[in-house]
């Protein structure tokens, strides 16, 4: 079912990953995609695969935490494409240690992506989106910044964060027809999380109800939800989709 034929969608951190997973659902949903990355070695692998489902793919190299950068970005978007009607902002890091280890470095480097890479991404679409009266936004935020999580201060902080500015952006935006949510993935099979120890692995699997990882596309497919037709009553929420670990 081609729910999204005709649309566009922007997918920051597209090179890879959720992102990836999120850029090839929306393009077999039927959308044209501009997949975003700082890097771009693994961007050309994602058009690959969008391409083959028939739509087309823009590769759009910038870095989200560069608000300029972000401008033009969805300036090359806007002229490649007719309408901009939905955005993905799923760019995100993690430098974890221990709140009191935790330098200020990583501290500044995980906020600065991932949640002021979040306000510049829906800064720079809000515009053309308003301007046209309609768009979706969805951010992609984590399980811990609702419960937190020892080791990630920088990383919770900022995921809670973008749960508080999708709030705001949906309360903002409703009144030009734009939605804005969320999904709140919980541990979910990437190179992100196969950098975990061992122990920590464990440890998350006793948390989650259905004792297995999620996978890209199951973040994808809330994605795809928020970002189709059957979703357009929604606007500020926030989808979990973590094997019921955070009910
Ligand atoms: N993997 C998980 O278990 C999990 C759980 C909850 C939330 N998330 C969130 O999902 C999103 C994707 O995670 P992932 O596991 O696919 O990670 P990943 O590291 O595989 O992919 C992240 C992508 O973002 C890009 N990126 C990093 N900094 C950027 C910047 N400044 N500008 C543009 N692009 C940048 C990277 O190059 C990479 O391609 C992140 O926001 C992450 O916090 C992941």
């Amino acid at each position: 079912m081609s729910t999204l034929q005709g649309k566009t969608a922007l997918v920051t951190g597209a090179s890879r990953g959720i992102g990836r997973a999120i850029a090839l659902r929306l393009a077999r949903d039927g959308a044209n995609i501009a997949g975003l990355d700082i890097k771009d070695d693994l961007l050309e692998e994602t058009g690959a695969l969008v391409r083959e489902q028939g739509v087309e793919f823009l590769p759009i190299t910038a870095d989200v935490t560069d608000f300029d950068n972000m401008k033009a970005a969805v300036g090359q978007f806007t002229e490649a494409f007719d309408s901009l009607d939905i955005m993905v902002n799923n760019a995100g890091i993690t430098r974890d240690n221990l709140l009191i280890r935790m330098s200020d470095e990583d501290w500044r480097a995980v906020i600065s992506v991932n949640l002021t890479g979040v306000f510049n991404g829906i800064k720079a679409v809000a515009r053309p989106m308003m301007r046209q009266r309609s768009g979706r936004i969805v951010n992609i935020a984590s399980v811990v910044g609702m419960v937190g999580n020892a080791g990630q201060a920088n990383y919770s902080a900022s995921k809670g964060g973008v749960i508080a500015l999708t709030k705001t952006a949906a309360r903002e935006l409703a009144g030009r027809g734009i939605n804005v949510n969320a999904v709140a993935p919980g541990f979910i099979r990437t190179a992100m999380t196969d950098e975990l120890s061992e122990e920590a692995r464990e440890s998350a699997l006793g948390q989650i109800p259905f004792a297995r990882f999620g996978e890209a596309q199951d973040v994808a497919a809330a994605v795809a939800f928020l970002a189709g037709p059957d979703s357009s009553y929604l606007t500020g929420q926030v989808i979990r989709v973590d094997g019921g670990m955070v009910m």
